[in-house]
């Protein structure tokens, strides 16, 4: 996730944002830059790669001055390059603009100004800003700032710096967070905590909506209209570990509590407003594309390969395309069917698993069309495939993938319906109904965590039993297995994940009295069946935990605890029955001591066989 520092006051500049922009290193970026503004000029200094590179081109060519503004950058729109790492500024370098998160109308914009002569550097969506800025300027910074932001979409923090202004940094912010921090003829701007907390404790956290400005002795905000707004200062008493948790105790519970923001991210742009159709822009196929291909395959290891299993029911049910799952390094090795009438589809949060680059490169041998769906810009299998469906889940750091497994479901559900639109399978309310309800997601993904102090009692009771069962039928069945996974990974308890139906062919032999069951049902079509499977187990005195929808008056009577998640549709309520699943693993790892981010024997990017 990118990084963003702001500095005015009576420092060099650049050696607090360098100082800064390391402290958010542990964030994942792939450049970072630097703008100081100094005797009305803004120089501005970026590099791709290590801060290190960075810090090299600022201690050979210096850039003092004690105003400024820096960024680590995440790749989104655009490649890691220096050329794309910010800030960005416009063609006179009036203004200097470091920006987290999409401005979702940048293409209309930027064609508008190209139209009136403006050129762009960048692949950038950041970009427009600047320009847009110079565009609107009228000798009053703060009040071209507001003008650009009413013509701006999307999510972003911002921090703007205007040459002929150079005593003021502007600030402002939506759905991305932008803490300023308050010194004594100093203040500062971070994107995050950790950045800050050397220099001071007092604070103002940003609410969407607000803008700052800030002068080396005072800070104003106000909202967007205008009105001054009254803040309470925070004081941070976060040690410095806890600060780069964000207050958590652990990278894995961050990550859990951010799959709004990473589902919301992820959706931005690729819906339409009237919730019809599925954009993928960066695929821009049309039914020609696809005329040809007669199957698809999907190929993954561990956590990614459960959300192909996710897409296979997906992209059956909405486009009746027949799917093909395999484990990457089973594909590689098995002489496999495939041809150029083959969609390969991959897998891959990091974009660098071994396994899965071998199998993208193995599809591609045999002819196959190639997609990947990652969540890394610039990684190896986005370079090796033919096209790349970014999840913007955000870097994560925990082993245990959370964010990244619900949003690449998120990619693969857009798919599974951008498929169905192109052939003609998919009936278009149907597809409304789905695409209203994935907007929704953040939202709903709320309510589930209202739920977690009954899940912390759950897995404080169950935590020190040494096996679990997880049961699902159809999408409740791949879920189970990342619900499985989940726990074992994490809590080293033994975990087996079961379709209802197979039980009786030989695991129910397992269950006996105190037996944890965790039984999804939040398929209306196997629902029946489901509870048949339910019975059977606690005939058997297993303890089971059910896992529904809500208004299910039903599933109590047969289980011993329920969590249900907030209606949606068979599509949508697996992905949030997962977020349950992620909690139960995480509580139990803490209830058994465990080491939740770094569990034993595991790495989080795979990159040897
Ligand atoms: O980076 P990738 O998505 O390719 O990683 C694949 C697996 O190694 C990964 O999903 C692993 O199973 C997770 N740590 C499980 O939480």
């Amino acid at each position: 996730m990118c990084g963003i520092v702001g500095y005015i006051g009576f420092e060099d500049a650049s050696t607090f944002m360098m100082e800064g922009l390391s402290k958010l290193e542990y964030r994942g970026y792939d450049s970072a830059g630097i703008a100081v503004a100094n005797a009305g000029k803004i120089k501005v200094q970026k590099r791709v790669g290590r801060l290190a590179n960075l810090e090299a081109l600022v201690k050979e060519n210096p850039n003092p001055g004690h105003i400024g503004i820096g960024h680590t950058r995440w790749a989104t729109h655009g490649r890691p390059s220096d050329m794309n790492a910010h800030p960005h500024t416009d063609e006179k370098g009036l203004f200097a603009v470091v920006h987290n998160g999409i401005i979702e109308n940048y293409l209309p914009i930027k064609e508008e100004l190209m139209k009136k002569g403006y050129h762009f550097k960048s692949e950038t969506d950041t970009e427009v800003v600047a320009h847009l800025l110079a565009d609107l300027y009228d000798g009053d910074f703060e009040g071209t700032v507001r003008r650009m932001l009413n013509r701006i979409e999307g999510s972003y923090s911002l921090v703007i710096m205007c040459a002929e202004a150079p005593d003021r940094l502007i600030c402002t912010k939506k759905d991305n967070p932008l803490v300023i921090g308050l010194g004594k003829g100093e203040n500062f701007i971070a994107s995050d905590i950790p950045a800050i907390i050397n220099h001071t404790r007092d604070t103002y956290i940003m609410n969407d909506g607000e803008v700052a400005v800030l002068m080396k002795d005072s800070v104003t905000i106000t909202d967007r209209d205008g009105n001054p707004v009254n803040k309470e200062v925070f004081h941070v008493s976060w040690n410095a570990e806890a600060a780069e948790k964000g207050g958590y105790e652990h990278f894995m519970l961050k990550e859990i509590y951010e799959q709004p923001k990473a589902i919301r991210d992820t959706l931005t742009g690729r819906i339409t407003d009237d919730n019809s159709q599925v954009v993928y822009e960066e695929l821009n196929w049309t039914p020609d594309t696809i005329k040809n291909i007669n199957r698809i395959l999907i190929t993954a290891c561990g956590t990614a390969y459960h959300a192909g299993l996710v897409a296979k029911y997906y992209i059956e049910k909405l486009a009746r395309i027949p799917v093909e799952v395999d484990i990457a390094s089973e594909y590689r090795y098995r002489n496999p069917l495939t041809d150029e009438h083959t969609l390969a589809i991959v897998i891959s949060q990091s974009g660098e698993t071994s396994d899965t680059l071998a199998a993208l490169k193995e599809a591609k041998r045999l002819g196959a069309k190639t997609l990947a769906v990652t969540n890394v810009v610039g990684s190896s299998i986005s370079r090796e495939a033919d096209q790349v469906i970014y999840t913007l889940a955000g870097p994560e750091i925990a082993v245990a993938s959370t964010k990244a497994y619900t949003t690449q479901l998120v990619a693969l559900l857009l798919l599974a319906n951008y498929l169905g639109q192109l052939n003609g399978r998919l009936d278009g309310q149907v597809e409304k109904h789905i695409l209203t309800n994935l907007k929704e997601l953040p939202t709903l993904c709320h309510e589930i965590f209202e739920t977690v102090d009954d899940i912390k009692a759950f897995a404080k009771h169950y935590g020190f039993k040494e096996d679990a069962f997880f049961l699902g039928r159809s999408i409740d069945y791949a879920v189970a297995m990342e619900g499985a996974l989940k726990l074992k990974e994490i809590s080293y308890i033994h975990a087996e994940a079961y379709a209802g139906g197979e039980l009786k062919h030989g695991t129910l032999a397992l269950i006996e009295e105190g037996v944890p069951v965790i039984a999804l049902a939040t398929q209306d079509d196997v629902r029946e069946k489901m509870m048949s499977n339910v019975k059977e187990v606690k005939a058997r005195d297993a303890i089971v935990i059910g896992i529904g929808v809500k208004g299910d008056t039903e599933l109590e009577k047969y289980v011993d605890h329920t969590i249900l998640v907030p209606a949606a549709d068979s599509f949508t309520e697996p992905i949030l029955a997962v977020i349950p699943l992620q909690l139960l693993a995480y509580y139990a790892a803490i209830t058994r001591g465990a080491d939740v981010d770094k569990p034993r024997n595991l790495a989080k990017s795979v990159t040897v066989e």
